[in-house]
């Protein structure tokens, strides 16, 4: 295997903390797998800014671009205005190298703390393909009037056919590669007379946004029609909400827009014991740049700096990246090692319930390795 190329940006807050749990366990399972890397460093986020008034320049996005894949802690400062290291780094970087799908798995690993009474790993195994260069998050829009009575901001939704059909398309292709959806198992039968399984469940609004989500449930239909073999269904974003609580074995893989999927992600997130071990990868499927991959929770600066984050969701993101590369036996064993120590009952971070410290919960990893 050639030298693979990997851009760290740890960012902000935990992220530092947990990105460099993730490069230990990198580590570990590289040596195993035989995988050459090598880690470049970018100095991004929160202090820098302070320091230098630079958010991402040309020359460290052009460094980036020459990488394979990216690994992202988080970014996100309370001394920053909002937007300025969101928009500036994270969406940058997801526009800028087409990563268009964010793959966000939802799975329960047993003995995860779920606060859904009931439910268990059985039911919780999804997946979210959320679309991830369009919709609000363009930034298209403005003020007139700003600071005054008058004032009017208004804030567009662009949804591209182009954009949104390939999105869909990756949905209904891991569809077919999941065969049947994880959550299979915990299907009742009246359930499995239904289809839920081996399905993708296009996620919107289309009673209300009747332009922009028409385009998307027309592209849906007709993508649909070329999966004869996945099941198509349809909700919307409210009612995802309540049914991803009551019945998430109804799910197997949502497809949806950028804003709707960052909202049902956290949920999501919960489903699957917590914010500490949500994983996911902004992928580029096309190859054209490098994808990258960070858990899904941010820079959290309540608990920054008191070794005390969970940096499961960052090894998990890990995972991702070795499937992306296609060491997909390698990202199984970071996973198992994770279920290994999560069936264990410990060590957990207090967001689990423990009272183990960051670095603890990593050497526990590397141990299980
Ligand atoms: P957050 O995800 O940082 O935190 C939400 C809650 O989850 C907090 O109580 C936090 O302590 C907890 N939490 C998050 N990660 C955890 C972990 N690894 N272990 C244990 N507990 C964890 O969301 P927020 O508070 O809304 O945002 C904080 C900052 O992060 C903001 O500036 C936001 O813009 C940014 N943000 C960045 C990203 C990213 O870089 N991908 C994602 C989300 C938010
Ligand atoms: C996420 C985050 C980002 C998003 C923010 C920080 C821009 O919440 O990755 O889920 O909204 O996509
Ligand atoms: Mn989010």
């Amino acid at each position: 295997m050639a030298l693979l190329k990997i851009g760290v940006i740890p960012g902000d807050g935990v992220g530092p903390e947990v990105t460099e749990v993730g490069l230990k366990v990198l580590e570990k399972v590289a040596a195993g797998a035989g995988i050459k890397y090598e880690t470049t460093p970018f100095d991004l986020g929160g202090e820098r800014f302070l320091k230098t008034g630079e958010v991402l320049p040309a020359a460290d996005q052009d460094r980036l671009r020459g990488c394979d894949v990216i690994l992202l802690g988080a970014v996100g400062h309370p001394g920053v205005p909002p937007g300025v290291l969101e928009k500036g780094i994270l969406l940058k970087l997801r526009f800028d190298f087409h990563q268009y799908v964010n793959l966000r798995p939802i799975r329960l690993f047993p003995g995860a703390p779920c606060p859904v009474a009931g439910k268990g790993p059985d039911q919780i195994d999804m997946v979210v393909v959320r679309e991830n260069n369009e919709d609000l998050y363009v930034g298209a829009g403005g003020f007139t009037y700003k600071g005054t009575p008058e004032e009017v901001a208004i804030q567009t939704s662009m949804n591209t056919r182009a954009g949104v059909e390939r999105c869909i398309r990756y949905a209904f292709e891991s569809a077919r590669k999941r065969g049947g959806g994880g959550a299979f198992a915990g299907l009742s039968q009246a359930d499995r007379a239904k289809g839920f399984a081996r399905q993708v469940t296009l996620v919107a609004k289309t009673n209300v946004l009747t332009f922009a989500h028409d385009l998307w449930r027309r592209a849906f239909d007709e993508v649909a029609a070329e999966y004869p073999d996945v099941k198509p269904s349809y909700m919307h974003v409210d009612a995802c909400c309540m049914r991803m609580v009551t019945n998430p074995e109804w799910f197997d893989v949502i497809v949806t827009t950028n804003m709707f999927g960052d909202i049902i992600t956290d949920l999501g997130a919960v489903l699957q014991g917590g914010m500490g071990l949500a994983a996911s990868g902004n992928l580029n499927p096309d190859k054209t740049a490098p994808s990258m991959f960070e858990p899904v929770h941010g820079s959290a600066p309540d608990i920054a700096g008191k070794g005390i984050a969970n940096p499961l969701a960052a090894v998990l993101s890990v995972a991702m990246m070795l499937d992306h590369i296609g060491a997909q036996a390698a990202g199984d064993r970071v996973r198992n090692a994770v279920a290994r120590i999560l069936a264990a009952g410990a060590p957990r971070t207090p967001d689990l319930g423990g009272e183990a410290g960051t670095g603890e919960v990593g050497r526990a990893v590397l141990e299980a390795l």
